[in-house]
Order: structure tokens, then sequence, then C-alpha cells
């Protein structure tokens, strides 16, 4: 009798999530309640801007409107993709169809050379859409970005140059984000038969081996080069706290770059260098209990500086990864992490309510500190690597 009314009074418990204290939701939960509402965020947004011709989601501005940005923003890509990612989950003709709408829309950047972003720009699009639809015209596009990807690359310093500013500071610069572009390349290899998109990709992974990384495997955020000797001369930061400091987001885009460039490729250079940045962000002392980093592992103003949701989404994703990858201990630790951020990340202070924070799914993002500008804001790209390690951890 007694166990009977242990059971009827334990029943209602089982029955509402809301029963669970958040650490003890199944991740299984987590994972369907994040994608939940970032789907309905994601469609909220898709029929927002459907009719402003050639916009795309960018971020919060100071005055609590909506930004958007056109094909040219370096972070045109992202919502495309994190389209195709729910599509890919849930495959419904609504999702397909604005998938492929705001895909078209980042198309003319396949023919800039004036930027080295355009693996974010057409990988997260068009990549994911080529890989998931076939689509030809898609393979078209990937190819045509990649050739013009390739003028920016430079034979002396054998990598590809990331920004055209400040030409009487660095000759040639280039940042540690550069590592996401190099997946287009690979794929532009595999499309075309064209083996020097690979090459260059993998000349560039070994100079920024090389160059980036501290003894600690922190890395700078610029490093540039002399063109006639190849040889760094000056490392510095943009949008981190000081040259010295390691830009949270600086971070992951490395683990995240030497993770998929091991994945590529199978070169165990790749790996150990993965593994070592991966160490540093696992084990840096001033990395919260809850694994959302602060904007730079040596903001000044700890505890009160602010956390880098962006920066956690993409480490989370990157982690994952390494852990499918790498069958040591420490990929199983890398999971545990991974699963750690994802769980703050789903939690009421980052992940949004349906229906609120402008249709964006995570909020507390940091852009760019240093240039005053979006700082403590959703991020389109914050969003798009939060899917992905939900999706790569489910
Ligand atoms: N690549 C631009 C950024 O991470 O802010």
């Amino acid at each position: 009798m007694k166990k009977r009314l242990t059971f009827y009074f334990l029943l209602p418990c089982f029955m509402f999530a809301g029963c669970h204290t958040r650490e003890s939701e199944p991740l299984s939960a987590v994972i369907e309640r994040g994608l939940q509402v970032a789907t309905q965020q994601a469609l909220s947004m898709a029929k927002e801007l459907e009719h402003r011709e050639g916009q795309f989601p960018k971020t919060i501005s100071p005055d609590g409107t909506l930004e958007t940005s056109y094909y040219d923003w370096w972070g045109s890509g992202f919502f495309p993709g994190t389209l195709w990612y729910l599509y890919e989950e849930n495959p419904t003709p609504e999702l397909k169809k604005y998938a492929e709408l705001y895909t078209a829309r980042v198309e003319p950047a396949k023919n800039l050379t004036n930027t080295h972003d355009l693996g974010f720009m057409l990988n997260c699009s068009f990549g994911n859409g080529y890989r998931i639809t076939r689509n030809p015209q898609y393979k078209e596009v990937i190819i045509t970005g990649a050739y013009s990807l390739a003028t920016r690359y430079h034979p002396e310093v054998c990598a590809i140059r990331s920004w055209d500013f400040n030409r009487e500071k660095w000759q040639f610069p280039v940042i540690i984000d550069n590592m996401m572009n190099l997946e287009l390349l690979i794929r532009a290899s595999e499309a075309s038969g064209d083996t020097r998109f690979g090459d260059m990709a993998n000349a560039h992974a070994k100079t920024t081996k090389e160059n980036h990384f501290r003894p600690d495997y922190s890395s700078y955020h610029v490093v540039s080069y002399d063109t006639l000797t190849g040889s760094p001369h000056a490392k510095q930061t943009h949008q981190g706290f000081s040259d010295e400091s390691a830009w949270a987001r600086g971070q992951a885009w490395g683990l995240y770059g030497y993770t998929a460039m091991y994945r590529e490729t199978g070169n165990a250079a790749y790996l150990e260098l993965a593994r070592q940045i991966g160490t540093f962000i696992m084990n840096h002392p001033d990395m919260p209990e809850d694994k959302i980093p602060y904007w730079d592992f040596n903001a000044p103003d700890m505890p009160a500086a602010k956390r880098d949701a962006s920066a956690a989404a993409i480490m989370a994703s990157a982690f994952v990864e390494l852990s499918r990858l790498d069958h040591t201990p420490f990929g199983k630790e890398c999971l545990v992490m991974a699963e750690q951020q994802v769980r703050s990340l789903s939690s009421p202070h980052y992940l949004a309510e349906a229906g609120s924070n402008h249709h964006f799914i995570l909020k507390h993002s940091v852009g760019n500190l240093p240039g005053n500008s979006e700082i403590d804001v959703p991020l389109a790209y914050a969003d798009y690597y939060y899917i992905e390690a939900l999706l790569r951890l489910k």
C-alpha cells in the first residue's frame, strides 16, 4: 500500500518536465527543448524579414531594434545555415522554403575578393544546402566562392590574407578566425577536383599553427606577415582585451578550425593542436563554473566582465566533434565539457523564450567589446553554432 501511494504521489512529477532540476533534466530533453525554441524563433525571424529584400538578421541595436545586414556582412551565411540545420532535423516544406530563400540572398558573395570571410558566408549557407539537397547550382556557388577566396592566398606567406584595412600597420594580416574559411576550400576541392584548394587550406593551417600560438596554446588574434620574407612582423589583437590576452571567441575559432582540419585531412598534428587548445580552454582558471567564458580569458574586470555565449556555442560544437574524433580519455572530457556548455546555454539566462529576443535564439554574446559594438546582445552566429552543437550532441 505504501509503495502504491508513493507511486501515485510521484506520478505527476514525472509527467511534467518542470519537475526536473535543470541539472537532472535528461540531455535528450534539453536538446529537444533547444530545438523547439530554435525552430519557433527561426521561423518567426524568417517571416519577419521575408519581404525585406536581401536582409539577414544580425543582432539587436542599442536602441532595441532588430539590426539586419546584407550579403556582404561576414555573418550573412549563418541564418540560412541555421534554417538548413533545422530543416535537416525536421524536413518540413516551410523550413525548406525559407532555407532556400535566405541561401539565395547570399549568392552575390561568391564574387567577393575583398574579404576572407567567404567560408562563413558560403559554407554555412550553400555548403549545408548542398550537403543536404545536392542541388548542382549550390555546388557551382561553392566552387566560384573558392576561386574568389583563393585570390587572397599569398605563396610566400603560405596563407590567405584576412583583412585589407590598417595597411599602415599590417602588411599581410591573418586572423585566427580565418581557420573557419578552410572548409569551403576543402569542399570546393571535392566538388571541382581541383586539389589546389585543399593544398591552400593545408598550407594556411600549417602557417597559422606555426605562428599564432603561444607556449600555453592560447592564440593571438592577428598575426601580420612580411610579404617579402614570409615571416611575422606583428602579433596583436583587434577584438580582444590586449595583444597578449586570449580573446575567447578567437580560442573557439582555433579549436573548431583545427578539429575540422583533422577531420578533413587525418593529419595528426592538427589533432594534437586541437587537444592543446581544448586543454587551455577547459583548464583555464578563469573559466566560470557554468563553462560560458568571459569575452576574453584575461578580461580585467572579472567577475563583472561580460560573458560571450557565442564563444561557448562555437566551443561546444567543436568539443562534440573533437570527442567523436579523439578516442582517448581526453575525448570523453571534451564531451563532458560540451554537455555542460549546452546545458548552460539552454538555461533561461541564455536561451530566449519563444516570442521574445527579437526572434534570436540565444542572449548574452559579445561581438567587439574594444570597438564598443555588440556588447551583451544576441548574435546570429551564436544561434548557428548552438544549433550545430545541439544536433552534433544528438
Ligand atoms: N570573425 C569575426 C568575429 O569573430 O567577430
